[in-house]
């Protein structure tokens, strides 16, 4: 493990997209989502009118997982007070776990059923957080979409949906 990787984006946007876990890449760098899945988030972003740089991304976990194996949920749970203080300072409109791991997560922490995300991906989920109304809207993790283009078109569906929540 090189880098903790917190996130980065528009402290003032309203949405923050969370994923799993740094990779190779992103441990390497210090940044969130700069391998291939993040290649393929920027390009679904901008078919959706949305600019990476005007979104917040992050991931339940900080650090890359030894031999890039996914998080356990101790170790999520222990990287959450990460998480927790920078959704308290951007205080979002809309929450947007990409993937299994973050669904749970976030779902645990507002209060949600659990459920898998071929179930609940592009349904909004009207929450109460400490700073207001909030939006969960899961997405599929844009790595399951890579090679899957049944799941690529529901990503691209579903991000465009978001975005119209955002207007
Ligand atoms: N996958 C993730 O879940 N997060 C990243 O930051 C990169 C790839």
């Amino acid at each position: 493990m090189k880098n903790r990787v917190l996130g980065e984006g528009d402290l003032d946007s309203r949405v923050v997209f969370v994923g799993e876990a740094p990779g190779r890449r992103e441990d390497e760098s210090g940044r969130p989502f700069v391998g291939s899945a993040g290649k393929l988030l920027d390009k679904i972003l901008a078919k959706a009118g949305l600019s990476r740089g005007g979104v917040f991304i992050s991931n339940v976990m900080m650090c890359r997982p030894p031999g890039n194996r996914r998080p356990r949920r101790e170790e999520v749970e222990a990287c959450s007070v990460h998480l927790e203080r920078l959704l308290a300072i951007i205080e979002p409109r809309v929450v947007a776990p990409m993937g299994n791991s973050s669904v749970d997560y976030v779902f645990g922490r507002f209060g949600i059923e659990r459920g898998v995300i071929g179930d609940v991906h592009g349904k909004a989920v009207s929450m109460k957080a400490p700073w207001g109304d909030v939006l969960i809207f899961p997405l599929y993790h844009p790595a399951a979409a890579i090679y899957n283009r049944e799941l690529l078109g529901e990503l691209e569906a579903d991000m465009v949906e978001l975005a119209g929540l955002l207007r």
